[in-house]
C-alpha cells in the first residue's frame, strides 16, 4: 500500500496524532529520560498517545523494539513510529563537543564521528539525529556555542555538510545510516546577550550573509529535517513564522524536507505572546508549514476541530502528514519498523575499541596550544606534579553527551601517571613543599555542566581560586602548564604567567588519553580556534570578521576619535584561526598568477610554508580576502579557503588554492550574490592576525 493509500484511509485524530511528537515514558516505563516541565501533565489519553507519529529519545535498542512493538499493536494502520534523538557529538562513543571538533579544520574527522554515531544510534533503533547544530555564534556568554562550529559561516557550513553526510550517507537504506534534522533555524546563536531563548533581532544583511549559511549547507547536503528555535525573528517566534519558515526556507532555500518544533517550542508561543491559546498557535505553526510539534499538543488537541470548523485547510494537514510518512518510507519502517535496531549488535559497537581510537583521533585534533614557552612538550623524566578542580575528573564528554557515560572516562591524572609513573598527584598545594618537582600541570576551566542549553553567563572569567593558585605556582618558581577543560572561550588574561596553556575543550570519551600524549609531544598540536578570545567581556560580540567602520582603530595613530575602547585593547588575546604547534612555520613567497582577473575567471594563489622546527607537524594554511570597496561595506578580512597539510620537519611545501571569482561576491540584503570592479586583498597565513597579502585588481565586465 503507497503512503498515498494511507493517507486516504487516514481519520482525522490520526493525522493530527502523526503531526505529533511525545517522549518515549508516554509509552513505556522503563526510560528515566530526562523530561522538563509540563509535560509529564500533558493531559493525552492512551488512546492519544497510540495515535502520535514519532518518538523524542530512546534508551536502546530493547526499548525501541518494546515500544515499537507495542505501539503497532495498537495501532489501526500500522503505520511505524518514528525515534529521534539528540545524538550531537556522539551516541555512547563520545566525540569532542563540536566547537573543539571545528577547531581541527577537518572536516572529515567531522564526518568520521557522524559516520560512527550513526552506526551506534540506528543499531540502537534511532532514525534521525537533532545535528548537526548549525547556528553560528559570536557570543560566549550563550551557553550552546559548544554545540556550533564557532564564528565563521563559511567554515561552519563545511562541518553542517560533512556532519550530515557522514549521518545519512548517501541513501537513508544503509543500513547504518541515520536521518539528519538540520537546527535551529534561524538565528539561535544571536540571542540578545548571549541569554539563551532570547530576542534575535538582525538585519537581513546579516541574515543571508552570515547566520543563513550553515542552515544552507545542510539543505545542500540533503538534510532530511530542520527543526525551528526558540527565538523570535523580526518579532514574530519562528515556530510561527511564515516568512521565515515557508518563504525563506521552502520558497527561496528549496528546502523539502520534515520541520519541527523545538521542545515545547509551539506551546511557548502563548508565552511570546504571539498565540491567545493553544488552537491559535496550532493554526499559525500548521500555516508555517511545521510539520511535527515536538512535546506539546496544540496539534492533537485542536486540529479535528479546527478542520472541521473550516479553519484550517485538511491540505495543509494532508502535505504535513504526506512528509512524514514519504521520510518513514525513505527510511525503509514500513518494510521493516525495526529498521536496523539489533540489541547484540549496539552492544558490540558503542565504546568498541576501534570506535574509541576514533574519537581519540578526532580529540588529537581538536586541541589548541594557546601558549608555550617550551616547557612542551614534557618528558617522562620530568618531575611532574598534577593538580587542579578537574585533575581527577573523567568529566570530558560535554554537553549534549545523550547516552555518553562519564564515569567510563579516564582523568587526566591517570593517563598522565600511565604514561609517567613517577608523576605525583596533589590536591592541594600546600603539599608541594614535600614533593621534588619543577613542572605542575594544573587542570582546570568550567564544569561540563556550565556549558550547553540554559548555561548562558556574564562572566567568562576563571574562578578566582584558580587565578590565585597559578600566580601562588609561578610565584615558588614552578613550570605551569595550564590545560583547560571548557565548552567556550574564557577570558585567559589572569592565567598568562603560566609556561603552557592548553585549550582542552570537552574532548570526549579519550580526552584525557589524547591531551596526555599532546603533552608528553607523541602527537604534535595542530587545533586552531574557530571562536576569538576575548580580553573582557564587554568586547562581546568579537569577531574576526568585523567591518572597518568609518574611523578604524590603528595602534600606532594617536587620533583620539576612533573606533575603540579607553580601558581594552579592540583585538582578541587569541584571534580565530590561532593555535601553536611543536613545529614552527614561516609563510613567504605569496604570488598570484594574475595582478587582474574578470567574470569567472581563475587566479591561482601559491605560497611557500616552511617547517624551520625539526619536528614534522600539521599546518593550517589560512586564506583570506578583503573586498577593498564595494556598494556595501565589507568585511577588513574574511576567510574563503583553508588547506591542513603535513609538512615534515626543516622542509618547505608550495601551497596552491585556486580562487574562482564566484567566491569572491558578497551576498546582498536580498540573498543576490555581486561582485563589482575593484582591488581585492588577498591574505594568507596561520591565523587571522598573522598574515601576508597581494592584490588583485577585478573587472565586472558586465559594469
Ligand atoms: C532541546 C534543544 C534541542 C533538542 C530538543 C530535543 O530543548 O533546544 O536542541 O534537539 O530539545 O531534546
Amino acid at each position: 500500500m503507497t503512503i498515498h493509500h494511507i493517507l486516504k484511509q487516514m481519520t482525522l485524530a490520526e493525522k493530527a496524532g502523526q503531526l505529533t511528537q511525545l517522549p518515549p515514558h508516554l509509552f513505556i516505563q522503563t526510560t528515566s529520560d530526562d523530561i522538563m516541565g509540563n509535560v509529564h501533565d500533558l493531559g493525552l489519553n492512551d488512546t492519544q498517545v497510540f495515535l502520535v507519529g514519532s518518538v523524542l529519545g530512546i534508551k536502546n535498542a530493547t526499548e525501541m523494539m518494546a515500544i515499537q512493538k507495542r505501539y503497532l499493536e495498537k495501532s489501526r494502520l500500522h503505520i511505524p513510529l518514528l525515534f529521534m534523538a539528540d545524538v550531537i557529538h556522539g551516541y555512547e562513543t563520545i566525540f569532542p563537543i563540536p566547537l573543539a571538533i571545528s577547531c581541527s579544520w577537518n572536516e572529515s574527522l567531522a564526518h568520521l564521528t557522524a559516520r560512527i554515531s550513526a552506526k551506534e544510534a540506528s543499531a540502537a533503533g534511532i532514525h534521525m539525529t537533532f545535528a548537526p547544530m548549525a547556528d553560528l555564534t559570536r557570543d560566549p556568554r550563550w551557553g550552546r556555542i559548544m554545540e556550533g562550529f564557532g564564528e565563521d559561516s563559511f567554515l561552519t557550513s563545511r562541518f553542517v555538510q560533512a556532519m550530515v553526510k557522514g549521518f545519512q550517507t548517501d541513501s537513508l537504506s544503509n543500513k547504518d545510516s541515520l536521518a539528519s534534522c538540520v537546527k535551529h533555524y534561524a538565528g539561535y546563536g544571536a540571542a540578545e546577550a548571549g541569554r539563551d531563548y532570547n530576542t534575535v533581532d538582525m538585519s537581513k544583511l546579516s541574515f543571508y550573509s552570515q547566520y543563513v549559511q550553515g542552515y544552507v549547507a545542510g539543505i545542500n547536503a540533503s538534510a532530511k529535517g530542520m527543526m525551528a528555535s526558540f527565538n523570535t525573528f523580526d518579532g514574530i517566534p519562528v515556530t510561527v513564522n511564515k516568512d521565515l519558515m515557508v518563504d525563506v526556507l521552502r520558497n527561496q532555500l528549496g528546502f523539502k524536507g520534515i520541520t519541527i518544533t523545538d521542545y515545547d517550542g509551539l506551546n511557548q508561543v502563548i508565552a511570546h505572546g504571539a498565540a491567545e491559546d493553544t488552537r491559535d498557535a496550532a493554526i499559525k505553526a500548521l500555516n508555517a508549514k511545521i510539520d511535527i510539534e515536538m512535546a506539546s499538543t496544540c496539534y492533537i488537541n485542536n486540529i479535528e476541530e479546527l478542520v472541521k470548523q473550516g479553519k484550517i485547510d485538511i491540505k495543509v494537514i494532508d502535505e504535513a502528514v504526506l512528509r512524514i510518512l514519504s521520510l518513514k518510507e525513505e527510511l525503509g519502517l514500513f518494510k521493516n519498523p525495526y529498521r536496523f535496531a539489533n540489541p547484540e549488535k549496539e552492544a558490540s559497537l558503542v565504546l568498541s575499541k576501534e570506535h574509541l581510537l576514533a574519537t581519540k583521533r578526532v580529540a588529537l585534533e581538536s586541541a589548541v596550544l594557546l601558549k608555550n614557552n617550551g616547557i612542551l612538550p614534557l618528558a617522562k623524566t620530568d618531575k611532574i606534579v598534577i593538580m587542579g578542580p578537574y585533575a581527577k575528573s573523567t568529566g570530558t564528554n560535554g554537553a549534549w553527551d545523550w547516552h555518553g557515560d562519564n564515569a567510563k572516562n579516564v582523568s587526566l591524572v591517570d593517563a598522565v601517571i600511565e604514561l609517567a609513573p613517577q608523576t605525583k598527584y596533589i590536591d592541594s598545594i600546600n603539599t608541594l613543599q614535600n614533593i621534588d618537582a619543577s613542572v605542575v600541570i594544573y587542570v582546570y576551566g568550567e564544569d561540563q555542566y556550565e556549558t550547553g542549553e540554559a548555561k548562558s553567563k556574564v562572566s567568562l572569567r576563571i574562578k578566582p581560586s584558580d587565578i590565585e593558585t597559578i600566580k601562588q605556582l609561578t610565584e615558588l618558581g614552578y613550570k605551569v602548564v595550564s590545560v583547560l577543560y571548557n565548552g567556550r572561550p574564557l577570558i585567559l588574561e589572569e592565567i598568562l604567567d603560566s609556561d603552557a596553556i592548553v585549550e582542552g575543550w570537552f574532548l570526549g570519551s579519550c580526552a584525557a588519553e589524547a591531551l596526555t600524549e599532546l603533552l608528553f609531544g607523541i602527537v604534535n598540536f595542530s587545533g586552531k580556534l574557530t571562536c576569538s578570545f576575548p580580553r573582557h567581556e564587554g568586547q562581546i560580540p568579537l569577531y574576526y570578521n568585523h567591518l572597518s567602520t568609518g574611523r578604524p582603530y590603528n595602534k600606532e595613530q594617536s587620533d583620539p576619535y576612533t573606533s575603540f575602547y579607553i580601558d581594552c585593547e579592540n583585538s582578541p588575546l587569541y584571534p580565530f584561526g590561532y593555535g601553536l604547534s611543536y613545529s614552527t612555520f614561516t609563510y613567504t613567497n605569496l604570488r598570484l598568477s594574475k595582478t587582474e582577473i574578470y567574470n569567472d575567471e581563475i587566479l591561482d594563489v601559491y605560497v611557500d610554508v616552511s617547517n624551520t622546527s625539526t619536528i614534522d607537524g600539521y599546518e593550517i594554511v589560512q586564506l583570506y580576502i578583503h573586498d577593498l570597496k564595494a556598494t556595501i561595506a565589507r568585511p577588513i578580512k574574511e576567510l574563503k579557503k583553508f588547506k591542513k597539510i603535513w609538512i615534515k620537519a626543516l622542509s618547505t611545501v608550495q601551497i596552491h588554492f585556486e580562487i574562482h571569482t564566484s567566491i569572491l561576491t558578497y551576498t546582498t540584503s536580498q540573498n543576490t550574490q555581486e561582485l563589482e570592479t575593484g582591488d581585492i586583498k588577498i591574505m594568507l597565513g596561520p591565523n587571522s592576525q598573522q598574515l601576508i597579502e597581494a592584490s588583485v585588481l577585478y573587472h565586472n565586465k558586465e559594469e
